[in-house]
C-alpha cells in the first residue's frame, strides 16, 4: 500500500468488501430488471470515474449488453463543480431505440447526469437510467434522480475506487474520506 496516498485518508468510508458485495448485488438487481427487455441494452460509462466500478459491475450483469463511454470535463482541480459541463468525448454507437444505462462513480450536484441525459434524449433511446456507486443527495442542485446506487453517502470529499482528487487516488481499492488539508 502507498504510504504517501494512506496518509491523505481521514477515513475509510467503504470497505473493499462492502464494495464487492453492493455491486454485486447491484448488477443483479439491474439483470432481472432488463431480463425481458425487448431492445437493446447499453450501458455508458461516464469517464473517468466510472472505470473501476463499471468493471465490476458489469461482471455481475447477466443480460446482453453493449458499452460505450463518454467523458465530460466539469471540475478542474476543486472539489466543487464549476456548474458547466463540457463533452469531451462523446458516443461512438447509435443508442436510437435502446435501452440507456448511464453508469457513475458519485452523483452530487446531479449538473453533470442531468445535461447528458438532456443532452443524449435527442436522439431518441427506448429509455434512460441513471446507476451510480454513490448518491449525495444532500448536495443536489438539478433535478435528476439515481435509479440505481450502490451507497448514500454524506456531504464529504471521498476518494478511492475510481473517485479521484486532482487525478490522484483513483487506485485505492477502498472509497476513503480525504483530509481537508490536502485540498485546502
Ligand atoms: P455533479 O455534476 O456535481 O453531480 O458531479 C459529478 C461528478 O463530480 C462525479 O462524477 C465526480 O467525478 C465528481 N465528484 C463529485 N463529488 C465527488 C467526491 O466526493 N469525490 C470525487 N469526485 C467527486
Ligand atoms: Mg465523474
Amino acid at each position: 500500500m502507498n504510504k504517501a496516498m494512506e496518509q491523505d485518508i481521514e477515513r475509510i468510508l467503504i470497505t473493499k468488501e462492502e464494495l464487492e458485495e453492493k455491486v454485486a448485488e447491484l448488477g443483479r438487481k439491474i439483470s432481472e430488471d432488463y431480463a425481458d427487455a425487448k431492445e437493446d441494452i447499453v450501458f455508458i460509462g461516464v469517464l473517468k470515474g466510472c472505470f473501476v466500478f463499471m468493471a465490476d459491475l458489469m461482471r455481475h450483469v447477466t443480460v446482453p449488453c453493449c458499452m460505450d463511454f463518454m467523458a465530460v470535463s466539469s471540475y478542474g482541480s476543486g472539489t466543487t463543480s464549476s456548474g458547466a459541463v463540457e463533452i469531451t468525448k462523446d458516443l461512438r454507437e447509435d443508442i436510437g431505440g435502446k435501452h440507456v444505462i448511464f453508469v457513475e462513480d458519485i452523483l452530487d450536484s446531479g449538473v453533470t447526469l442531468h445535461y447528458l441525459k438532456q443532452y443524449l434524449q435527442v436522439r431518441e433511446p427506448a429509455s434512460i437510467r441513471i446507476a451510480t456507486l454513490m448518491d449525495k443527495p444532500s448536495r443536489r442542485k438539478a433535478d435528476v434522480h439515481a435509479d440505481y446506487f450502490a451507497f448514500e453517502v454524506p456531504d464529504a470529499f471521498v476518494v478511492g475506487y475510481g473517485l479521484d482528487y486532482d487525478e490522484k487516488y483513483r487506485n485505492l481499492p477502498y472509497v476513503g474520506i480525504l483530509k481537508p488539508e490536502v485540498y485546502s
